[in-house]
């Protein structure tokens, strides 16, 4: 016996063609390009009145026509279709069902194929223009933070072990240089885009005489596509767009787990406040950082959206299959998940309160100024930094002997390791003293940070 799912199998007992629509149909998705179609429809016709294939009256028509489906879409009530298959159908019926003779003389000299590419690459383009104010603006937020905390000292980590000093301002603007290659790479791909596909057709071009490098630029491109059967059958400027957002979702990640991290109790270093964090519906005690995890999480889309347009694409011959429909939401849901994880990151980069306290006291724990202290046997007594490296570790474990940190262990101790060592010694062992140090080009150094933070500020004003 045939097992049927009732509840989604239902709607194919009317057989194969119900299949065939559901599966071909891609009105339920592709009808977020609607703008786009409509803008590259309005350029298609007023290029082809210029050069005299279609009239003034027509072309008037058109315009009017796409006008009052542009309306109805913006209030809802636009009758969608999927026998219709796709936007492009569903617009162009409208269209001839408003308008008559003229709507079926759009068409002219362009396919779905070109107009697939373009609506995709506006709308790509679209996004970009958001996502890079978007995500200037979590670096306009960082970088208030990083001039607020140049002083305040926390412990920098490698393995998540505290390693040595850092400030917290610091270790903020470590992410506004990686947003600010995330925000390159954006626009990297927008210039790349930045060319019309309009015009390739189904995608060998067409005999009429139309221009294409008046709808390019009236569409807002640099020019158009070179080749037709390119125009028609790429779509690495979409793998490129969802390499830029999973990469900038996986620094926004890699900054989530870092918050998870900072507001569990045992670290202590921020509190976010209820704006972006949960009760838990059982212990009362629990603030949960669920906007940070969901960054985290949503990550995991972009890279999926990108792994499954590569694969759908890697084995396509030229030029255009029906797999490229596939293209689409991958692309949607990856902009959309980014949107909201600048959002939200912007938001928890001005809400967190970081406790000055616990950071310094963090910052001094695990020895953290044991490099200070070898790099003044080096510099006071002109050791090797190896051997330098070798007395600092006795030095540590005779402190880890009497549980006490490096500026705890008296002098009289130190010298019975190395006899060469004098008071100042104390002077490079707070953490203080640590990264007031760390003066070299891009070190830690609070006038470091300040300086850094104010270039940065001139830079996104
Ligand atoms: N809905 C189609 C897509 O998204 C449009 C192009 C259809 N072209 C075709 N030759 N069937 O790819």
């Amino acid at each position: 016996m045939v097992s049927r799912n009732l509840q989604w199998g239902g709607r194919f007992t009317e057989g194969p063609s119900a299949i065939m629509r559901a599966i071909n149909a891609s009105i339920g998705f592709d009808r977020k390009l609607w703008r786009q179609d409509i803008q590259g429809s309005l350029a298609h016709a007023a290029m082809l009145r210029h050069v005299g294939i279609i009239s003034a009256e027509d072309e008037a028509a058109i315009k009017s026509g796409l006008d009052s489906i542009a309306a109805r879409i913006e209030a809802g009530e636009f009758p969608w279709d999927e026998g219709l298959e796709d936007i492009h159908m569903n617009i162009e019926a409208r269209l001839t069902e408003g308008i008559g003779e003229a709507g079926k003389r759009l068409h002219t000299g362009r396919s779905r194929n070109d107009q697939v590419a373009l609506d995709l690459r506006l709308w790509v383009r679209d996004a970009i223009d958001g996502l890079t104010g978007q995500v200037e603006d979590v670096m306009r937020a960082l970088v208030a933070r990083a001039e607020e905390h140049a002083d305040t000292v926390m412990p920098g980590f490698t393995h998540l072990q505290p390693a040595q000093p850092v400030t917290f301002g610091h270790h903020l603007l470590a992410y506004v240089e990686m947003l600010s290659r995330d925000r390159g790479r954006l626009l990297d791909c927008r210039a790349r885009l930045n060319e019309s596909p309009l015009g390739a057709a189904a995608l060998a071009g067409t005999g009429f005489p139309i221009d294409r490098h008046r709808t390019a630029q009236a569409l807002g491109f640099a020019g158009p596509t070179r080749n037709s059967l390119d125009s028609v059958a790429s779509r690495d400027f979409a793998a490129e767009f969802l390499f830029a957002c999973a990469m900038c979702g996986t620094h926004l990640s890699r900054f989530a787990e870092e918050v998870v991290i900072w507001t569990n109790p045992y670290f202590g270093f921020v509190k976010l406040s209820d704006a972006f964090t949960t009760g838990s519906s059982i212990m009362p005690q629990k603030r949960n950082p669920d906007a940070a995890e969901l960054v985290r999480g949503k990550t995991g889309r972009m890279n999926g959206a990108l792994v499954g347009l590569l694969t759908v694409m890697k084995g396509l011959a030229l030029t255009y299959f029906k797999d490229m429909q596939e293209d689409k939401e991958g692309v949607f849901d990856a902009a959309e998940s980014l949107t909201l994880c600048l959002a939200a990151m912007a938001g928890m980069v001005r809400d967190m309160r970081p406790d000055a306290a616990r950071l310094k006291a963090a910052a001094g724990a695990g020895f953290s100024t044991a490099t200070d202290l070898a790099d003044w046997l080096v510099r006071e007594l002109r050791m090797p930094f190896r051997d330098a490296h070798h007395v600092t570790g006795r030095l540590v474990a005779a402190a880890e002997a009497r549980g006490c940190d490096l500026a705890g262990l008296p002098l009289a101790k130190m010298q019975a390791v190395e006899p060469r060592i004098t008071q100042a010694v104390f002077g490079v062992l707070t953490v203080e003293a640590s990264v007031a140090s760390r003066t070299s080009y891009g070190g830690t150094a609070p006038e470091n940070v300040r300086r850094m933070a104010a270039e940065w500020r001139e830079r996104l004003a």
